[in-house]
């Protein structure tokens, strides 16, 4: 639009050699990073930088969140042709689009010059036509129209680009990384815990998203552990075994007996009891885990009264299965009882905000107010989500001050998952690379621009 204006030539070269100097200097210095990393104190949280600097969140995105699958969302959000949402994560924001009996994902970046394409969260759009000049794309991200181009120009080099997508019992993964990791081991054991639940055929009944005040980490290594469930959770412990055992240790015996009276009940029932795990255990290799945990006497789901609050999902026969929870490393949680399911899924935003948003799924042909009540359904995991926000949010605040410096690990925390997490967290950070890739991303900049 306009004519040419003119170039400032000074000012032009004056940025190149600015760019040209970031480039061949400090980001490729990441000793102070590896350092950190290689002197955590082992049985101690971390380093502050880890909560709070924002070029190891940088590095955070690169190594974990665009290496491994991210719980994106649920089928039932893009039921029709054309149905699609928006996942927005850092820099990135990806659609992910029904197509026919497929789903697909692709960057919402135009291959004109970058504009979003889709800029409302959810919809249905049968062609995606970018807002700035107009380009149209297919719902597979093929590039159909654009106007002022000659004959000659090859469309086909020019679509979206595409991102990895698959369904696990109706849950919508997605993975940046070129070579993601295996998913076909989390479809088979999530459908090994599921398979009667049919969660492909659920619908969500109430979503709730959050803004929190906190690095993404703060979250992750809450929900490894159940040391704060009985200070935090006293709803959760009340109904939960294990949750009631870790708040009160005298409990063990009574724990113990009822967890394996209960596991052989559920096994009886066709239900899987098995700790299942992408590394066969409950370990620092694992990107997921899953397990079946037994109800405190008098409970058979997450509510408030402990009865059902919803139809039974699925083809489940008997109204207690227990409690099933999943955690897929960085940022999926479920905990389902037979009536209902909360999914959980973290978003990180800065190195201290993220985003946590809530579903609560129930069967589909479930109709409110008639087979179910909102409120009821997600009484125990609004109040129980809503406890953790509020603890994770303090902890960040006390992480941020000059008076922090890592704290030691209990027992239940080493064993129980967070001291894993934490390891396998610095597994992934691989600096070099992570920065290697900035560059190289921005020596092409300058290669094409010279
Ligand atoms: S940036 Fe999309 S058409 Fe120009
Ligand atoms: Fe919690």
């Amino acid at each position: 639009m306009g004519k040419p204006c003119s170039v400032d030539v000074k000012s032009e070269n004056e940025n190149k050699n600015k760019i040209l100097l970031m480039i061949s200097n400090p980001i490729t210095n990441t000793d102070w990073i590896n350092e950190a990393i290689t002197t955590r104190k082992p049985g101690f949280s971390l380093e502050q930088l880890f909560y709070t600097n924002p070029e190891i969140f940088n590095l955070d995105i690169e190594s974990v969140f665009k290496r491994y699958w991210l719980l994106a969302g649920h089928v039932s959000q893009i039921p029709k042709d054309g149905d699609y949402f928006l996942y927005n994560i850092a820099n990135e924001s990806v659609i992910v689009i029904r197509d026919g009996g497929e789903i697909r994902a692709h960057y919402n970046v135009c291959r004109h010059r970058g504009s979003r394409v889709l800029l409302e969260q959810t919809g249905n759009a049968q062609r995606l036509v970018c807002p700035y000049h107009g380009w149209v794309y297919k719902k597979d991200g093929s590039l159909t129209h654009c106007m002022y181009y000659s004959k000659d120009f090859k469309k086909k080099e020019y679509g979206l680009d595409p991102i990895h997508v698959r369904t696990a019992c109706g849950l919508i993964y997605i993975s940046f990384a070129e070579h993601p990791v295996e998913f076909d081991p989390f479809v088979r054991d999530l459908e090994s815990h599921l398979k009667l639940y049919h969660l492909d055929q659920a619908k969500i009944a109430y979503h709730k998203s959050y803004t929190l005040s906190c690095n993404w980490k703060i979250l992750c290594e809450n929900f490894c552990e159940c040391y704060h469930c009985g200070i935090a959770h006293p709803e959760y412990t009340a109904r939960l075994m294990y949750a009631g055992v870790a708040a009160s240790p005298s409990l063990k015996g009574k724990g113990d007996v009822i967890e394996k009276e209960r596991s052989a009940y559920y096994s009886r029932n066709g239900l899987c009891t098995d700790l299942l795990s992408s590394n066969g255990g409950w370990n620092t290799e694992s990107w997921y885990y899953m397990a079946r945990a037994a109800f405190q006497p008098g409970y058979v789901s997450q509510t408030k009264d402990g009865g059902l609050v919803a139809p039974l999902l699925g083809e489940l026969k008997g109204p207690d299965a227990g409690s099933f929870a999943f955690f897929s490393r960085p940022n999926g949680i479920m905990e389902a009882s037979s009536d209902h399911a909360a999914l959980l899924r973290f978003t990180p935003i800065s190195a201290t905000q993220s985003q946590a948003d809530a579903y609560w799924l129930v069967r589909q042909d479930a109709v409110e107010g008639k087979d179910y009540d909102v409120e009821r359904v997600t009484w125990l995991w609004k109040t129980t989500g809503e406890q953790d926000w509020t603890i994770c949010v303090n902890n960040q605040a006390g992480v941020n001050s000059s008076s922090y410096r890592p704290g030691p690990y209990s027992e239940i925390e080493l064993s129980g998952g967070v001291e894993d997490f934490i390891r396998w967290y610095l597994k992934q950070l691989r600096p070099k690379d992570a920065f290697l890739k900035t560059n190289s991303q921005s020596s092409q900049v300058i290669a094409s621009a010279a």
